[in-house]
């Protein structure tokens, strides 16, 4: 065993919690007897008797928290390190330090630059401790959807994909924040067409495990086989709370829900997930909104544009603009705020627009929206928009006609 690695990381924790500058640490890789155990996290807590290391132990299905002193802390660490645990890492202001042992019992100490910069959210106070990041390490979901490897590492393939995560992970997280939800304890979401399930687990790691929030998710998804999926992989990673109902989004049937979600979901499918979360009253709604084929038909085609939008790739960019700027409008004639901005794309997809509502309960001039959305239809010739056929079915009774096949709209 290489001592001269393991203490230099040992020192290396020590002189971070002397200087403040410590944020977190992890061990992983468990080997030890103890059933169901997966990793222990560690963060600096103030409590009544003064400064302590708090310990998570997170089981597969029960997180126990235990706080030691410092100096107890210190010790419990190395007597971990290299027995029951064989990989350890520290998170400070300055940069992320991590420990492996190999099979041969050889331990390798790697430095890289501070994924966290900030203390203060992190690790000061004990209500609700927040981690900016999904960690690689130790996290057997990872590993189950084929984002990380069986030694942690994130597959070349996925890179993409895992910045993507971690990308919407820390927009959840501001969004969260700033809403009615921020000191909620428990939290419902639906994460309509959630495909694989990346976001979706994601989301409840980091809400139940960093946010400490009672978390519960559906998943809404087309495809059965992925649905078998992402429940067989929630059950043995012990994500008790988190489930996936086969079906499509237009007909399922929606309780009263925190934040509904629609990533990348396909041209209408996105108008519906609006308006059940809209319905169901959600405080925030999330979209990555996907091919704008629905408006497209219409527009420009007899108005002044029309020799503008004869080119293919100038029409396709015009109706993603419009029928998501649309969408925006729409969502505050509800009663939302609204942001739109660029999301990080993934290798699954190029669209990278994210449309966000967040409910607040102030005035709405209704009447005002509806003039700004009618002038908007008449310059580009647009008939019929399906989101707001949705918010105003007296206005448009052949709503099945017009989207060419059927819509129960239930809620
Ligand atoms: C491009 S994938 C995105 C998956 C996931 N949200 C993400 O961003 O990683 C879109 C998923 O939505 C599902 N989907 C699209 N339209 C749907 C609908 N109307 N009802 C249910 N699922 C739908 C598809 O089957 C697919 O798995």
């Amino acid at each position: 065993m290489n001592s001269n690695e393991k203490e230099q990381f040992e020192s290396i924790v020590a002189a971070s919690l002397k200087s403040q500058e410590f944020i977190r640490l992890t061990l992983g890789k468990y080997r030890g007897s103890e059933t169901g155990l997966t990793k222990l996290v560690a963060r600096v807590v103030q409590i009544k008797s003064g400064t302590k290391l708090s310990f998570t132990y997170r089981y597969k299905t029960k997180e126990i928290v235990k706080n030691y002193s410092i100096e107890e802390g210190l010790s419990f660490i190395r007597n971990q390190l290299g027995q029951d645990f064989l990989s350890a890492t520290v998170f400070t202001t300055q940069q992320d330090v991590q420990l492996e042992y190999n099979k041969s019992g050889n331990a390798k100490i790697t430095f890289a630059k501070p994924t966290l910069r900030d203390i203060q959210s992190d690790s000061k106070s004990h209500d609700h401790q927040k981690n900016r990041s999904i960690e690689a390490h130790d996290n057997p979901y990872l590993m189950a959807l084929g984002i990380t490897n069986s030694s942690g590492h994130v597959v070349r393939t996925m890179e993409d994909k895992f910045r993507q995560i971690n990308k919407f992970i820390e927009i959840l997280q501001g969004l969260i924040n700033t809403s009615s939800l921020a000191d909620q304890r428990e939290l419902s979401i639906v994460d309509m067409g959630s495909g694989k399930g990346y976001l979706t687990f994601a989301m409840y790691d980091f809400l139940t495990g960093s946010l400490d929030k009672e978390t519960t998710i559906v998943g809404v998804e087309g495809r059965s086989e992925l649905v078998e999926f992402c429940n067989k992989t929630a059950q043995e990673v012990g994500f008790d709370r988190l489930r996936f109902e086969p079906g499509t989004i237009q007909d399922y049937a929606m309780d009263k829900t925190d934040i509904t979600i629609a990533l990348h979901a396909c041209d209408t499918a996105t108008d519906d997930a609006i308006f059940k979360g809209i319905k169901s009253e959600s405080s925030i709604i999330i979209l990555s909104p996907c091919c704008h084929k629905q408006i497209r038909k219409q527009i420009g085609s007899n108005t002044v544009l029309k020799d503008i939008l004869k080119h293919g790739i100038l029409l396709e960019r015009q109706a993603e603009t419009i029928t998501d700027g649309l969408r925006a409008l729409l969502l505050e004639r509800s009663g939302y705020r609204t942001k739109v901005f660029e999301f990080i794309s993934s290798e699954h997809t190029s669209k990278n627009m994210m449309i966000v509502g967040i409910k607040h309960n102030k005035s709405v001039d209704h009447a005002q929206i509806s003039d700004q959305i009618n002038a908007i239809k008449t310059v580009y010739g647009i008939e019929f928009h399906y989101l707001e056929a949705l918010l105003s079915p007296n206005l448009s009774p052949n709503i099945e006609n017009l989207i060419g096949y059927s819509k129960s709209n239930k809620l």
